[in-house]
């Protein structure tokens, strides 16, 4: 995987992890340098003379954490991965509106999509600010698709929503809804509405809308059960990601298998952006199931 959208991007509009260490990540966005936690970021950091170079820096404490601004950030601003355009502003949780661990997936979501021979339905759940949503989007298919993005953050959606019409789809066939995952997608299952293909990127701790908290290890097989509830009777695929250390990739698997049965194909994957001054930084597990 690279991370490099195309030899046409300009390096002002690209995303690069340009050194990580002693918990730390130093990555440019575009040409704003930031320097955030990076608990997977075990080694030493390589480049120490990059670092003064951050325009801000994301420390956490015990009420979340704080940004020190070191430059002018003029926000929000752009960058291009792979083709897709973000809308990228520093968030109070030390997030910038994208995960470009994702892009591994979502290039296999437009290679899918793009291979199917019918109309899908598909949903992205914990869809954050779309960057899979806007990949199943470019997917080249003759056939129409229709997607619902959902997220519990009210700012979530509307970025995903501004990102759509960045990427020039402002009409695209997109439900945008705002709402607790499990409640949302158990509503789906009682008004009989199915989806060919589902994306679950779920947090390892989180809060839905309703303030209801979200804890991986523990709703995990009710998230994947209410998932197969809703596959309709020639579902294509399920992606699935986790960003939690303490769920290893063999229970994962087991559960997967044990709510779905036999697949076409289940393929284990782990996530990690490719960093310019050595080794990659990990960064989570990836689940692919063809049916
Ligand atoms: C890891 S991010 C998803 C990243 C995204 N898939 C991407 O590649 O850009 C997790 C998202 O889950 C949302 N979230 C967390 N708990 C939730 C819940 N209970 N219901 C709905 N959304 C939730 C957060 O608002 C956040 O946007």
């Amino acid at each position: 995987m690279t991370t490099t959208p195309n030899s046409s991007t300009p390096d002002r509009e690209r995303y690069r992890l340009l050194d990580h260490g002693d918990g730390r990540r130093l990555e440019s966005f575009g040409g704003i340098i930031l320097d955030r936690p990076a608990p997977q970021a075990v080694g030493p950091q390589l480049t120490p003379d990059l670092w003064p170079e951050a325009f801000a820096r994301f420390t956490r404490d015990e009420t979340g954490g704080s940004w020190k601004r070191f430059h002018h950030i003029e926000e929000p601003w752009l960058v291009t991965v792979d083709d897709i355009r973000f809308e990228l502003a520093l968030s109070p949780q030390g997030q910038v509106g994208i995960f470009p661990e994702q892009l591994a997936n979502w290039r296999w979501l437009r290679d899918v999509i793009a291979m199917a021979d019918r109309e899908l339905t598909l949903i992205n759940a914990f869809g954050y600010t779309g960057g899979s949503t806007l990949a199943m989007l470019a997917a080249l298919t003759p056939h129409p698709l229709s997607l619902c993005h959902l997220d519990g953050a009210k700012s979530a959606v509307a970025t995903a929503r501004r990102n759509t019409a960045l990427n020039g789809r402002p009409d695209a066939p997109v439900r945008w809804i705002v709402d607790d995952v499990m409640t949302f997608l158990r509503r789906e299952v009682k008004r009989n509405r199915r989806y060919d293909g589902i994306v679950l990127d779920p947090p390892a701790f989180g809060r839905g809308p309703d303030g209801k908290r979200w804890k991986l290890a523990d709703d995990l097989p009710d998230l994947l059960k209410t998932a197969q509830e809703l596959l309709s009777e020639r579902p294509l695929f399920l992606l699935f990601s986790c960003h939690d250390s303490a769920l290893k990739a063999a229970d994962i698997r087991s559960e997967l298998k044990r709510t779905f049965g036999a697949v076409r194909s289940l393929e284990s994957l782990s996530l990690h952006i490719p960093g310019e001054s050595g080794a990659a930084l990990p960064a989570g597990l990836t689940m692919r199931i063809l049916f």
